[in-house]
């Protein structure tokens, strides 16, 4: 539970809010290169922090993002035409460069060009993101690697997908490793066939629907890191294992959520402003479960459905909403399924969007298994009452190495410790990724003298 002032500056995102100028000090993705895919292609409208701004990529093939509204006298920039390498407002020709410099003003008999300047944003591409950083020009960090950079946008799946309440409620859900035992669960994962894999090492992927089903109140480990934190889930597997779903948070809106071996898909909750976000996901194509330890794919032993991609822009459609209940079945809510919702991102919806646009937490009785989620506020909260005492934002420095955050999912060996599965000193991730084991690690080869 918080305080009412706490969930204040938790959920309230604009310009001059505590949180707001947190995450102003973050490169934030703004939008898919995708929706801007070429030179003097149309604009589109980014709403972000509660800021209305237009992207667009000009005739030379630089993105940028300006404020929607023309300095003029306001006409929205969303309709202006993109020429001569900036975008032109329709009302009287003035027009704008990527960095917000008026480079022409042909209704004026003698134009000012140089007294006009437009709120513009830096951009930077990768993998498949257009990112910005909305903070002060002087505090500037460097971008974020989290494993996209000197990569083709080509080599990720990059999407987003709208979500109709607050950005920490939304992120709250893909932290909680508690629900996957309840509300993704259906009767049928009692028939999935034991292939022997509840033993220590990888289990398959259709297993793990078992285990999360067995136990359905795992124990919680929180281990802070420089970045945020990663914490397991612990459960007992009915042959009596250890299984732990390890999930990554880096400060402020980044998650690594537990996959078999392990996952470098980037789980991200933008604030669109404090009433709505974007759930943004960038996974690399042949980097995720790179030995296919996992068998089958998680969502090819359940009954159900999983977002459409392919869209050209990279904005997945939502068809299950607030409007229509998010279609749920009540026969198949009492007959198997237990949410009642057949398509799976869909059953997270329902249940962080009818938490209303911005819960109320003061409302809420928390439970041990909510350990990672009350961490996660209190990161939050204290980094950004910390920058308002003049402290520096954590995780923003250069030489960190953000690549190497990554979820987890595995039945122990006995004594092992969950806290390095996934790392780089994980023989699995080594072996997968090409990491070089670090001097003198278990398993490396000693050199002769
Ligand atoms: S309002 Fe844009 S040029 Fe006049
Ligand atoms: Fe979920």
């Amino acid at each position: 539970m918080l305080k009412a002032e706490e969930n204040e500056i938790l959920t309230r995102v604009g310009p001059g809010t505590l949180m707001g100028d947190l995450l102003r000090r973050y490169w934030t993705p703004a939008c898919l290169t995708a929706e801007i895919p070429e030179p003097g292609c149309d604009p589109v409208r980014v709403r972000l922090l509660g800021e209305n701004l237009v992207a667009f990529r000009d005739t030379r093939g630089r993105a940028g993002l300006v404020q929607e509204n023309c300095p003029h006298r306001g006409a929205s920039l969303y309709f202006g035409r993109n020429e001569d390498a900036a975008i032109r407002c329709v009302y009287h020709g003035w027009a704008f460069d990527v960095d917000g410099r008026c480079v022409d003003m042909p209704s004026e008999p003698v134009p000012f060009c140089e007294k006009v300047r437009m709120r513009a944003y830096p951009a930077h591409e990768s993998g498949g993101v257009v990112w910005t950083y909305m903070g002060p020009r002087e505090t500037m960090t460097p971008f974020r690697d989290f494993g996209t950079e000197g990569h083709d946008a080509g080599e990720f799946t990059a999407g987003k997908q709208l979500t109709t309440c607050n950005w920490v409620q939304a992120m709250e859900g893909n932290i909680d490793t508690a629900h996957i035992s309840h509300l993704h669960q259906w009767d049928g994962v009692d028939d999935i066939p034991d292939d022997g894999s509840d033993k220590p090492g990888y289990p398959s992927n259709a297993m793990s629907w078992k285990f999360w089903r067995h136990d359905r109140a795992p124990r919680l480990e929180v281990d802070d890191t420089w970045y945020g934190y990663r914490y397991a889930g612990i459960r007992t597997t009915p042959n009596g294992n250890t299984h732990v779903r390890i999930t990554a948070y880096a400060v402020p809106y980044s998650t690594m959520v537990a996959s078999i071996p392990f996952s470098t898909g980037h789980g991200m909750f933008i604030p669109i402003d404090d009433q709505n976000c974007w759930r943004y996901f960038v996974t690399a194509k042949d980097r995720q479960n790179p030995r296919n330890l996992g068998g089958a794919n998680l969502f090819s032993v359940a009954p159900f459905s999983t977002p459409i991609t392919g869209r050209r822009d990279g904005i997945l459609p939502r068809q299950y909403t607030m409007d229509n209940d998010f279609r749920i079945d009540r026969d198949a809510q009492r007959n198997g399924i237990f949410s009642g919702v057949s398509d799976f991102v869909s059953q997270d919806f329902m249940v962080t969007e009818s938490m209303g646009p911005i819960y109320d937490r003061t409302e809420e009785h928390l439970g041990s298994t909510d350990k990672a989620i009350t961490r996660m506020r209190h990161i939050l909260i204290s980094a950004a009452k910390g920058l308002a005492a003049g402290k520096e934002p954590p995780a923003v420095g250069a030489g960190l190495d953000f690549r190497s955050i990554r979820g987890a999912e595995k039945i122990l060996e006995p004594d092992e410790d969950w806290r390095a599965l996934g790392t780089d000193d994980d023989p699995v991730v080594q072996e997968a990724l090409g990491i070089e084991p670090p001097l003198g690690a278990a398993g490396r080869p000693e050199l002769a003298d």
